[in-house]
């Protein structure tokens, strides 16, 4: 069996840059050139200041300097990896469709097909497609559609190998994943071959037995499955959340309690402000609209329900600010402490604190915004975006800080929305004397230390005390 000498990864982004990273670092003997049609994103992989790179994550500017430019490549000329590799990574975005059929619920595969299309037009050797990014079931049969009838001779394999790394600890997961899952054609030869040829790329640093094979479906499905449940465990302390602020119930206590029940464990059940990131709404928006396609409304009815349930946490945490600040926030200033839907990254899609600030900006609240990764530039397109305001409105309602305590002057409130580490060492004293009275925080992470932030004067409110 021939072994894989140069691997082209089509899509420079937060799954296509970390994973290509890591396999460059670890198979020392293997070419890997990431290409994407965005120039500027391509300049910033190649910057030498390492921190320009378009995707903070911890440990990533470490395994760039350590390969790039030996065996891991960054470049515009799509043309070229495609025709050189043996093996091709699709990590493109699949945002959900905007318009048409299927808008606000389905993935836009146009992106995916544009990618198959074009190794289809450059191909002259049998190449082995994998795709990495998340897609509904049965996409990879349409790219094989489209592959297949090229007429040129040029055989490909199709696999499916999701991604399952979380942002913010990449590089860990890819270095030591719960496992690595690769769907193929399992009933012919050629199928088993481009599978062994893909393993054989992990097992360089993944024990054997970690390496899961499927047939292509069971993949596909397997990786929305696993983003679902994740989602739902949120949504579902989430609710209880809720319920824990109506009553003497503390959500902390609970989750620790039935997490100590190994059939549950004790992962993914932070209650707060709401979940967010590329993923867990788009994949389970794929599950539903496949679900209503076949005809299963009760399963997909069950699955929209973790996502209502987190539009009603993000709209749950905004109004009991409004409500607790004496029912209006009108030209009183709010500091929103983060904007990244997690810790430990830049990537704001989906992030919680795009709504809660839209839901603020609505009651004519003036706010001021800190998040210690994330550009002002970043903060505004996410805002303008939703189309609720005009751009000039925006401007005149949001300041972007890049220092905590000018962002915290004279405000009326803080609300903190991503779970920063720094955020819990801050002065907090400092803090308390330069807001007005009396000073309000509502911590959507239950970050901060709720005695100590009463002692220290403020009125605090978590989720679910
Ligand atoms: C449950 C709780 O497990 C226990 O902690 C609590 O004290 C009482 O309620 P029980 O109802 O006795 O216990 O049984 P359990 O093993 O939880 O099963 C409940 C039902 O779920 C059964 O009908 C079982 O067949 C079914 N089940 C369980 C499944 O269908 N699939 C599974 O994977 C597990
Ligand atoms: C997720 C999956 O974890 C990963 O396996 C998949 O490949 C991509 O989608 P990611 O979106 O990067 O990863 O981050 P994740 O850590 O799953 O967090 C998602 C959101 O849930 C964040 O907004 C996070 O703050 C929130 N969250 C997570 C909670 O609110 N409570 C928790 O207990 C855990
Ligand atoms: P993800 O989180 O899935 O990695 P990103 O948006 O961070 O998503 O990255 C996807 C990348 O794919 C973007 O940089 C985008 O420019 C690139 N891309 C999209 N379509 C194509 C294409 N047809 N050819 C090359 N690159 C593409």
């Amino acid at each position: 069996m021939k072994k894989i000498q140069k691997i082209c990864c089509i899509g420079a982004g937060y799954v296509g840059g970390p994973t290509m990273a890591v396999i460059a670092d670890k198979c020392r003997d293997i070419q890997v050139t990431v290409v994407d049609v965005n120039q500027d994103r391509i300049n910033e992989w190649n910057s030498e200041d390492l921190s320009q790179l378009p995707v903070y994550e911890p440990g990533l500017d470490e395994l760039i300097l350590r390969n790039r430019n030996n065996n891991l490549f960054f470049s515009t000329d799509i043309d070229k990896a495609i025709d050189e590799a043996d093996m091709i990574f699709i990590s493109v975005n699949t945002p959900t469709k905007t318009y048409g059929i299927g808008k606000g619920k389905a993935a836009d595969l146009k992106y995916i097909e544009l990618c198959a299309r074009q190794i289809a037009k450059v191909a002259k050797s049998d190449k082995i497609v994998i795709e990495k990014s998340t897609l509904p079931v049965r996409t990879a049969s349409a790219i094989k559609n489209i592959l297949q009838n090229t007429n040129n001779g040029v055989s490909f394999q199709i696999l499916s190998n999701p991604e399952f790394l979380a942002e913010g600890t990449a590089i860990n997961d890819l270095t030591y994943p719960d496992r690595v899952l690769i769907g193929g054609d399992i009933h012919t030869e050629e199928g088993k071959q481009a599978i062994d040829l893909l393993s054989q790329i992990y097992q360089s640093w993944v024990p054997q037995e970690k390496i899961l094979t499927t047939n292509i479906w069971s993949s596909e499905l397997s990786k929305l499955t696993a983003n679902a449940f994740l989602a739902q465990r949120i949504s579902s302390i989430n609710a209880i959340s809720a319920l824990c602020e109506a009553t003497e119930a503390d959500v902390t206590e609970v989750s620790r309690a039935i997490g100590f029940d190994s059939r549950i464990g004790p992962k993914f059940l932070n209650a707060s402000v709401g979940f967010g990131g590329s993923c867990f709404q788009k994949d389970i928006l794929n599950l539903v609209y496949i679900s209503r396609s076949y005809h299963l409304d009760e399963v997909a009815d069950y699955w929209e329900h973790v996502i209502l349930m987190n539009d009603y946490q993000k709209r749950r945490f905004a109004e009991k600010i409004i409500k607790t600040l004496y029912n209006t926030v009108n030209d009183k200033k709010i500091a929103l402490l983060g904007w990244a839907f997690k810790k430990d990254t830049n990537d704001t899609r989906e992030s919680a604190a795009i709504y809660v600030a839209d839901y603020l900006l609505n009651e004519q609240a003036l706010l001021s915004v800190y998040d210690p990764k994330v550009t002002e530039g970043q903060i505004f397109t996410d805002v303008n975006r939703l189309g609720t305001r005009t751009e000039k409105e925006n401007e005149q309602r949001l300041q972007v800080h890049n220092e905590i305590y000018d962002t915290v002057k004279g405000t009326h409130a803080i609300a903190v929305l991503t779970e920063w580490d720094e955020f819990i060492d801050f002065d907090w004293k400092r803090i308390y004397e330069s807001m007005e009275k009396p000073a309000f925080v509502f911590d959507g992470r239950n970050i901060l230390n709720a005695s100590k932030m009463k002692a220290l004067g403020f009125i605090y409110h978590g989720i679910g005390k």
